[in-house]
């Protein structure tokens, strides 16, 4: 990982492609390169997918959370798939992130930022470059960007024409979330609507029910005092921004463009990039590339790094300390939460950078069940966000938000949960691409118990 004497390569000569001279990791082998220059060509004429003016408001909206005057709840997908998009499945990933912030706003009074880890988030860091099974090894999975998940030589090679097909479904992505959260279904009057089938019998669903009618029940207040509640877009309107892990640079670098308005440059693929913690070497292409852009960014800080890679971190990518920047986003693992974060937290604050402090509770906490599948334990991951917001308090900072692996879809990936998901319930509908994701069910029951931890 990054050292403390490391230098950050000079930011003088920065250009969409000056991370090229930087060893990056995590990239794959396209093996004909020729196919990948073409279709990394063919990226560079495509229109953006969000727009520079999208991307300030959103950096305006984190410098709120920064200043302790709202809550991050950045949710979505581990792994989007090709073969499972469709705008049922993107309609419900909404509803869930809907319920969970409508949930969370009501008992905390803060407003809720929602960023979606969705429509683009295609790529995936692995541990090891290839996969074994009985005898036979092939390049690892991924991400759909990249290859397929099928076990065979022909789905695991690396395919260029796949850069392509991520951002056509990024675009379609990128439209379906502004026609539902701009065309009608995220109007607050829809609050019950919300609900999905499976978890309207269940405890939290009925809690959310009983929420939504006092919701309904004030509006109705609102308007019998004479408010023309039709002219509040925020009552009929949300919006939902999107991130990924800039991971593929070269596709990220297709996706640059200069904001003629502003003469910077920005990343056009989602509002918000991330770096992951397999990819934040100060040296390294990806923390130089993202440096150059004026997206807001997130950085993932897992239990190897010290405050002072943490403080190189934060003097490469956001130099000028400005609020709205740079969330940090913690991913120790409940046992380590405790031991690691403080000492980063407070050499932070010393510092001055203005961060947003987010928890992932995610990551650190994901192990191999006896049945083989890879979990978590929604306990464990109500215990590192408790113990993040207990250093958050401890250190006198805001803890700014939570990181959380999501579906709308009724899986059986993580355990636990109002649900009680068991380990040999695992089996029946373990989907994940990559890495286990709660359900709506443990997503909205997560939110109803941060609403009252924040509470505290
Ligand atoms: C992820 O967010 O899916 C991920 C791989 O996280 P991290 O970089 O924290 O391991
Ligand atoms: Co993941």
């Amino acid at each position: 990982m990054t050292t403390e004497t490391a230098q950050v390569p000079s930011m003088a000569d920065w250009t969409p492609k000056s991370w090229q001279h930087l060893s990056a990791q995590q990239q794959p082998q396209w093996i004909d390169v020729d196919e990948y220059e073409s279709a990394v060509n063919e990226l560079r004429l495509k229109p953006p997918l969000v727009f520079a003016a999208q991307t300030r408001a959103l950096t305006e909206q984190l410098a709120r959370v920064s200043q302790g005057k709202g809550f991050l709840l950045h949710a979505g997908d581990c792994a989007e798939s090709f073969a499972e998009f469709s705008a049922d499945k993107v309609r419900d990933q909404i509803k869930v992130i809907l319920q969970m912030s409508v949930a969370l706003t009501y008992s905390t009074g803060l407003p809720t930022l929602k960023l979606g880890r969705i429509a683009g988030q295609y790529a995936k860091p692995r541990s090891s470059t290839t996969e074994t099974r009985d005898g036979v090894e092939l390049e690892s999975f991924r991400g759909d960007i990249v290859n397929g998940i099928d076990f065979t030589f022909d789905s695991r090679r690396p395919d260029p024409q796949r850069l392509i097909q991520a951002y056509n479904q990024a675009a379609a992505t990128h439209h379906l979330i502004d026609s539902f959260t701009k065309g009608g279904f995220a109007d607050l009057a829809q609050v019950h609507r919300w609900n999905l089938e499976f978890v309207g019998t269940s405890d939290e669903g009925q809690r959310y029910d009983q929420l939504s009618t006092e919701i309904d029940r004030a509006m109705r207040f609102m308007a019998a005092c004479g408010i023309d509640l039709s002219k509040e877009r925020q009552l009929h309107e949300v919006d939902l921004y999107t991130s990924h892990e800039a991971l593929l640079l070269g596709y990220e670098e297709a996706l640059t463009r200069l904001d003629t308005l502003s003469g910077g440059w920005y990343g056009t693929s989602a509002h918000l990039l991330w770096i992951g913690e397999r990819t934040r070497q100060l040296n390294g292409a990806h923390v130089h590339f993202l440096a150059g852009l004026q997206n807001p960014l997130a950085v993932k800080i897992g239990p190897s790094a010290s405050p002072d890679d943490v403080l190189a971190l934060c003097r490469a990518l956001d130099p000028d300390r400005r609020a709205g920047r740079l969330t940090l986003v913690s991913r120790m693992g409940a046992s380590k939460v405790e031991q690691c974060l403080p000492a980063i937290v407070r050499a932070v604050k010393k510092s001055g950078h203005p961060v947003v402090w987010a928890c992932d509770p995610m990551h650190g906490n994901t192990y191999q069940h006896e049945s083989g599948y890879k979990t978590r334990h929604f306990d464990t991951v109500m215990e590192e966000i408790a113990k993040f917001f207990g250093v958050c308090h401890g250190e006198g900072v805001w803890p700014g938000g939570v990181h959380i692996e999501l579906t709308g879809d009724n899986v059986t990936e993580c355990l636990g949960g109002g649900d009680e998901v068991t380990g040999s319930d695992l089996d029946s509908r373990y989907e994940t691409l990559c890495d286990p994701r709660l359900n709506a069910r443990q997503g909205l029951d997560l939110a109803f118990r941060l609403a009252e931890l924040m509470r505290q």
